[in-house]
């Protein structure tokens, strides 16, 4: 298709100014055909750039450069007019300045490129409660993804119409090409120091520079539908969430819609999908990574998922963490720095079985050894920690038939969680509602690989796991969620329950088998958005009454299932102490009031 071709006189507008700016050699509107698919992944393949697998049916690896392996956090921007709208975690540069800067960057870098255009529905297209976007890039690796994680081209179109708004959303990978010069097979992308990951939150427009990788590049996904898609929802009183959303049917047959929030690699896609342990107990994924959620006009909250495929971390995925993973990407599956094997298919770090053959390519295409057996990643080996996969949600077999369902399914739970080696007990449920968002404010992990950073490992407070995604002041973003709660009436609220799966003893083993067993978690938490009397109040809220969990056929012994289940004293007290002097404080005079009390009736209760 041609810019002629968009009935959208603002979006012709727009993509013309871009070309005049990014002087690509030509411009190309995707139309979202399988053919168009097939056509632009060929000529990745022929690049040089992919390698098609000859174990996976329309499937492809691809190796980026090593400095461009996951998000940037330190190069990502909230330019706000004005700095203290972007808050304390946020970086910001003046919006005219960084426009400058950047202009400076686009003009000319797409040269000896094409210029896709990619008109894109995040949520089912027609959805209320979905939105459009338009994704200029000049790479097709990008293209295809998107074509993967959204719904893309001439049915957009024509939703958008000649009047519809869409969110602007440039991306370039930073490096023209000279007459005749190629990428030679390799990745193209900028050094770190020309990377930028700019959202204008009032223009509701992204510029991404210099990056080709998976939420720095994928702009429907965390610069839209969560940076931009919060402001969004602070202003139209509806929420934007780091969150996966599953369905829960009982023994009897009765249904529930929760949504999780943790950060990172914390265990979304794996809960998300999960094969419960518990008799009787079945799992459906409608989301793995995002929500959006809309009150409706019974006053409960309604959440569609609003991707369409999943961005999945591939090492530790295997047959037993994640059955529906793997059987997600067995076609049509894009890879991205995972191992090659001999016998042309992928492999990485706790896949499940050591690689067949002698030989195995690294994610650095490197040749090595096979190694003897399948075993733990302690870093960068043959997969990178971040090694991603890229599959259409429909391939997956637990799918929830309502996934996409435009009008969203009611939620009745919210769990926070993260990795906490210790303290954070591996269940408990808030008192009410403001308490539920102190525990959503307090969330800490430690970080994973899905960003590039020097604190990998280490404990960082993480609220709601939209540290890196929310695109206003964390502290404003705290008092749009004690606002939500005065929206409706207490019964028709999500309970809020605090999760940890990664409890650790002394030599860093973990103390909860997690993954499937976690559906025991998951049906206590059923029973109490009931009211079942299965809890006890503590100090810190509710937790499970003795034998309240099923731990039929569970291997953990009496004694761990009590150390995770019962109140650390000692540890709160430290936390209590940790966010009065290092965590609250960055909110100044933004952080509500509600939540100073949170936190002196819970030091109160603990005295
Ligand atoms: P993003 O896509 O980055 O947002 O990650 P995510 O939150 O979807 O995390 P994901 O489910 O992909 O899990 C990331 C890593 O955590 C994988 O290596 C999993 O094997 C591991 N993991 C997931 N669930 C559990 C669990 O219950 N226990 C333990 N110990 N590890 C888990
Ligand atoms: C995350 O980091 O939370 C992801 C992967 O889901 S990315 O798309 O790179 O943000
Ligand atoms: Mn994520």
């Amino acid at each position: 298709m041609k810019i002629e071709d968009i009935k959208n006189p603002k979006a012709r507008a727009w993509i013309q100014e871009m070309a005049e700016m990014c002087r690509p050699d030509e411009v190309y509107v995707c139309d979202g055909s399988q053919g168009e698919y097939d056509r632009l992944m060929d000529e990745l393949v022929a690049s040089g750039l992919g390698t098609r697998l000859k174990k996976r049916p329309k499937s492809v690896l691809f190796r980026s450069q090593p400095s461009d392996v996951a998000r940037v956090e330190d190069r990502t921007y909230i330019a706000s007019q004005k700095e203290e709208d972007a808050g304390p975690t946020n970086h910001w540069i003046d919006p005219a300045e960084l426009k400058k800067t950047l202009t400076g960057l686009y003009t000319g870098c797409m040269k000896g490129r094409t210029m896709y255009v990619i008109p894109y529905s995040m949520g089912p297209v027609g959805s209320e409660i979905g939105k459009i976007g338009i994704e200029i890039t000049d790479s097709a690796y990008v293209v295809c993804n998107m074509d993967i994680m959204t719904r893309v081209g001439t049915r957009v179109l024509d939703a958008l119409g000649a009047e519809g708004e869409f969110i602007p959303c440039l991306h370039s990978v930073g490096k023209p090409l000279g007459p005749g010069e190629s990428d030679g097979g390799s990745w193209p992308c900028a050094p770190m120091e020309q990377k930028y990951i700019s959202h204008f939150p009032e223009e509701r427009t992204i510029w991404s520079f210099g990056s080709g990788y998976g939420g720095n590049a994928l702009l429907g996904k965390k610069c839209f539908a969560l940076r931009i898609a919060s402001v969004m929802a602070r202003d139209e009183g509806w929420l934007a969430e780091h969150m996966l959303i599953l369905k829960l049917t009982n023994p009897q047959g009765r249904v529930k819609y929760v949504t999780g929030a943790f950060p990172s690699a914390c265990g979304k896609t794996n809960l998300a999908m999960l094969i419960p342990t518990v008799p009787g107990w079945k799992v459906e994924t409608v989301g793995d990574d995002i929500a959006w959620m809309k009150f409706g006009a019974d006053g409960r909250l309604y959440a569609i998922n609003p991707e369409a495929g999943f961005f999945g971390v591939a090492p530790g995925t295997n047959e037993e963490s994640n059955k529906n993973a793997m059987e997600s990407i067995k076609e049509n599956t894009i890879f991205t720095n995972c191992g090659l094997t001999e016998d042309g298919d992928i492999w990485w770090e706790m896949i499940g079985y050591p690689p067949p053959g002698k030989d195995i390519i690294d994610w650095k295409g490197n040749r090595k050894p096979c190694p003897p057996k399948d075993k733990s990643p302690k870093g960068e080996e043959i997969a990178h920690p971040n090694a991603r996969f890229t599959a259409p949600a429909r391939q997956c077999p637990c799918i929830a038939p309502e996934w996409e369902d435009p009008k969203g399914v009611p939620i009745s739970a919210f769990l926070f969680g993260g990795r906490r080696p210790s303290t954070i007990p591996l269940v408990h449920q808030s008192r009410d509602w403001n308490h539920g968002v102190f525990l959503g404010s307090i969330v800490g992990s430690e970080v994973t690989a899905a960003v590039i950073s020097d604190q990998v490992g280490q404990v960082r407070r993480d609220p709601f796991a939209m540290l890196p995604f929310c695109g206003y002041h964390m502290g404003d973003y705290f008092r749009h969620w004690i606002n939500l709660g005065r929206r409706t009436t207490p019964d028709k609220l999500p309970r809020i329950f605090y999760v940890n799966w990664f409890r650790k003893d002394g030599e860093g083993n973990f103390l909860w088998p997690g993954y499937g067993d976690n559906s025991r978690v998951l049906a206590w938490i059923f029973d109490r958005c009931d009211d079942q009397d299965n809890a006890v109040e503590t100090e810190i809220g509710l937790m499970p009454k003795p034998g309240a969990i099923n731990t039929e056929g569970l291997k953990v012994s009496e004694q761990v299932m009590k150390e995770i289940l019962s109140v650390d004293r000692e540890g709160w007290k430290k936390e209590i102490e940790d966010i009065r002097k290092n965590h609250y404080p960055k909110f100044g005079a933004k952080l509500p009031r509600e939540l100073a009390e949170e936190l002196d009736k819970l030091e109160a209760r603990l005295k």
